[in-house]
């Protein structure tokens, strides 16, 4: 049998990683500020980590939801601690399309109403809701065309007013910094919109925090820049630092019942293990602090450059808009200077490095990004 070809590849091997470094089967050594697409948030292979997991995987690796499992409590109540949501509740999943998913259903289960507001560039997943609410024709499959999800332009406020004043709204579904449409910041005004349109038509605000969440921005949630409080967070990506684990947390308003919502894998034991030790990680290494601190220093050195466009983000998610003639410069990072980048397409670089990058190693990239830009 061979691979399904869905994706072009890089002609790289990595058989070794740890911290921001990774290294191929050649020795070769890469700064990585791609993070595997923004999964790794505490740094590839971090002792306390591949503890926990090991120590875990010798008692008890997996056991269905049918059981209680104390590990969930203890993850959902740190969880709730550090994101500042504590009288949130949590479900676990198993990736981020999962998540928007589950949250896209949970919404339509508490008002009984089916329209959701997407916005254009959005990504949210490719599962059947997830994927119909992405902006992106390309992969969403006859069988996943719904004429539930109305797509608006993104931070148009006005555009929103009419949307609630014309539909039924169930949910609106918002990325607080969109990722792979090319790291685009939602205004603190679009958010408190969204915010009160939603309190004032009964509709439920979901955050997609898959990518920008889980301290990437500087706060936990990058919707927090915004002073409001979403209906439910989703979360994947940083949650395991690349153990498959996924999450909704959902505000005390919208109650459960029995089955709604169901799952094999999600929260098991040894994800649960995984995404404490991220949390235990984030906390003792003050790690939200260190992505504002980085970042700000990343997005102010940038900003100095010449020959960019321009450059978006908060914290550690970093765009950097090149013109058309410099769409060789991810490809030189790469190939010259031994750096993993991200993009976005047209012409967008994508920082989304590890939350534990020293600013000595955001300077290695900074020297190799000046001499590409001449
Ligand atoms: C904002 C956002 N939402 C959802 C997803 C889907 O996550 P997953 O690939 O884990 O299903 C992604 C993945 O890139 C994402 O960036």
């Amino acid at each position: 049998m061979k691979l399904f070809d869905v994706y072009p590849l890089n002609d790289i091997v990595i058989e070794k990683a740890m911290g921001s470094y990774v290294w191929d089967d050649k020795g070769e050594k890469y700064l990585d500020l791609y993070g595997g697409h923004a999964v790794i948030s505490i740094g590839h292979t971090h002792p306390h980590y591949v503890k926990r997991i090991e120590d875990q995987l010798h008692k008890v690796g997996f056991y269905s939801n049918s059981i209680k499992i104390p590990l969930q409590v203890e993850l959902a109540e740190k969880l709730g601690k550090i994101s500042g949501k504590e009288d949130y509740q949590l479900f676990l999943c198993n990736s981020g399309a999962e998540a928007n998913e589950n949250a896209l259903k949970l919404a339509s289960f508490y008002n009984g109403r089916k329209k959701i507001i997407a916005f254009k560039k959005a990504f949210h997943g490719r599962t059947s809701l997830a994927v119909a609410a992405t902006d992106n024709p390309n992969i969403v499959a006859p069988v996943n065309e719904t004429d539930n999800v109305i797509f608006l332009p993104f931070n148009d406020e006005a555009a929103l007013e009419v949307a609630f004043k014309q539909h039924e709204i169930s949910s609106v579904i918002i990325e607080g910094i969109q990722g792979v449409g090319g790291i685009i910041v939602a205004s603190d005004a679009f958010l408190k919109k969204i915010r009160s349109l939603c309190n004032e038509y009964n509709a439920v605000f979901i955050a997609d925090s898959v990518q920008c969440g889980y301290g990437r921005s500087g706060k936990f949630y990058s919707h927090d820049f915004a002073g409001v409080n979403a209906d439910i967070y989703t979360m994947a990506k940083g949650m395991g630092n690349g153990f498959p684990i996924g999450a909704i947390s959902i505000a005390p308003k919208i109650q459960p019942k029995h089955f709604m919502l169901g799952t094999t894998f999600g929260g098991n034991h040894l994800a649960c293990a995984a995404a404490l030790a991220v949390l235990e990680v984030i906390e003792k290494e003050e790690l939200i602090n260190n992505a504002k601190t980085v970042g700000d220093y990343l997005m102010g050195e940038l900003k100095k450059l010449p020959n960019i466009k321009e450059v978006r983000g908060k914290g550690l998610m970093i765009g950097i808009d090149l013109p058309d003639e410099l769409n060789m410069v991810k490809k030189n990072l790469l190939c010259k200077h031994k750096i993993f980048t991200g993009e976005a397409k047209p012409n967008v670089i994508r920082l989304l490095p590890a939350l534990n990058i020293t600013k000595t190693e955001a300077d290695i990239f900074l020297q190799a990004i000046k001499t590409e830009l001449g």
